[in-house]
């Protein structure tokens, strides 16, 4: 019989999956788990998924290559899904992606499946990353293509012997790796409710968070953090510790309304406590070490890197040409920024670094000025040439109040709401 490798969580959808791809598809199917933090128990994962039905079933624990080639990266690039999300889920998804096409290769199986919807973005991210990596594979998603509500496949389970988790009974649906974890569903898809407090896992509620604020001195080297308060730690430990400390003052806590890939708005919670850390610190960092130039233009690549990677395309050619320019970027970002955990705010109240941009002896209002005041009249005769031109030769008619009422914005007060701006 040919074989399919399988995504397997150990959770119910992919639990029902392996019997149903078994029916409908007539494939063996092999489960691959892998770790990216805090998946769970992988030992009776393992066993669940050969008690269902699986011919084999592997864990890989894929975490450091999380951290070095997705983790690390997307964290130089300063990538942020519209500001907010920190990509841990977007960012998994091509990872484990490569491990199935790895086993499938091994096992010589003819497919792939996994256990997404066909509403997010995860399908996405998995057919694109799979298309890329093995084109010839055929791609199978059974919770897309089979036609079950949820009370019908409970059924289906227990008409198959497939053990149903008692986690069902929580309201949320929750996605997680060392990176961060997602919350979603339930009373959070009211967009004006606030989340109650059993949607958190990670995080301290704010208000019962120490009354004192924790220090933390992370190093980076090149973009990448090597150590915390002066201990040097691999990417796992330094993530772990972040996740700890932080989550107990309450950071890292996330209420987006994100734009998926399929069109939808969606209302989701995350907690990432170390992610929002490590970006506020990297960012801090990156203001000391690059010039106003660079940081201009990054802001592009940030921007285009986290659509890349929220969007299915870490293994696009525009990613990889985009990292070439990130890896670039960080030659000088190295140093320590010290940040302070406080009631849920991290904010950046140190930071040094030996190639740093920001020199005292400029910027000092002391004592040891090297800047040249003198400079400074030419400089802005230029600056503020075109405009003085434009004054003597367009706006003689103009008063000093006339440039007010040209910015103020329509008052619905002043005017009635039909009334446009007379800018004359
Ligand atoms: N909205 C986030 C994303 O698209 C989180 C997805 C969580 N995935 C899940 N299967 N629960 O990356």
């Amino acid at each position: 019989m040919n074989k399919v490798v399988l995504a397997y969580s150990g959770g119910l959808d992919t639990s029902v999956a392996i019997r149903w791809i078994n029916e409908q598809y007539n494939l063996d199917v092999v489960a691959v788990t892998v770790e990216l933090g805090n998946q769970g128990d992988l030992e009776a994962i393992r066993d669940k998924a050969l008690r269902t039905g699986a011919i084999k079933a592997f864990f890989e624990n894929a975490k450091s290559d999380f951290i070095r080639y997705f983790v690390f990266p997307s964290l130089q690039a300063g990538a942020m899904y519209e500001e907010r999300y920190p990509l841990a889920t977007a960012l998994a998804r091509p990872l484990i992606a490569k491990v199935l096409v790895d086993h499938a290769r091994r096992e010589g199986a003819t497919a792939i499946a996994h256990g997404c919807t066909g509403k997010g973005n995860d399908q996405v991210r998995f057919d694109v990353s799979i298309a890329a990596l093995a084109p010839d594979l055929q791609i199978i998603a059974p919770v897309r293509e089979w036609q079950m509500t949820r009370e019908e496949e409970i059924r289906y389970a227990q008409q198959h012997d497939i053990p149903v988790p008692v986690t069902l009974d929580s309201p949320y649906s929750t996605d997680e790796n060392l990176w961060g974890r997602s919350i979603e569903a339930g009373i959070l898809e009211d967009a004006w409710a606030e989340p109650p407090e059993d949607a958190y896992a990670w995080t301290m509620n704010p208000r019962h968070a120490p009354d004192e604020p924790s220090y933390v001195e992370i190093e980076f080297e090149r973009g990448a953090p090597v150590s915390l308060d002066g201990e040097v730690l691999d990417g796992e430990a330094l993530i772990n510790r972040l996740n700890d400390v932080a989550g107990s003052h309450g950071v890292g806590r996330i209420d987006h309304i994100e734009n998926r890939l399929v069109g939808i708005k969606s209302r989701e919670i995350y907690e990432c406590p170390a992610a929002v850390v490590l970006h506020t610190a990297h960012a801090e960092l990156e203001k000391m070490t690059l010039s106003k130039d660079q940081m201009r233009f990054k802001q592009l690549i940030s921007r285009e890197m986290a659509d890349l990677i929220y969007n299915g395309l870490w293994f696009s050619a525009l990613t990889q040409d985009l990292m070439a320019y990130v890896s670039s970027s960080q030659r000088y970002v190295s140093g320590t920024v010290r940040m302070r955990l406080f009631k849920g705010v991290c904010m950046a109240v140190g930071r040094r670094a030996e190639r740093s941009l920001y020199n005292p002896a400029l910027a000092t209002y002391g004592e040891g000025d090297v800047f040249d005041h003198k400079a400074a009249v030419g400089f802005i005769r230029l600056w503020g040439l075109p405009l003085e031109n434009q004054a003597r030769t367009q706006w003689l008619d103009r008063s000093p109040d006339d440039f007010l009422r040209l910015s103020a914005p329509e008052s619905r007060a002043e005017h009635g709401s039909t009334s446009l701006r007379n800018d004359g």
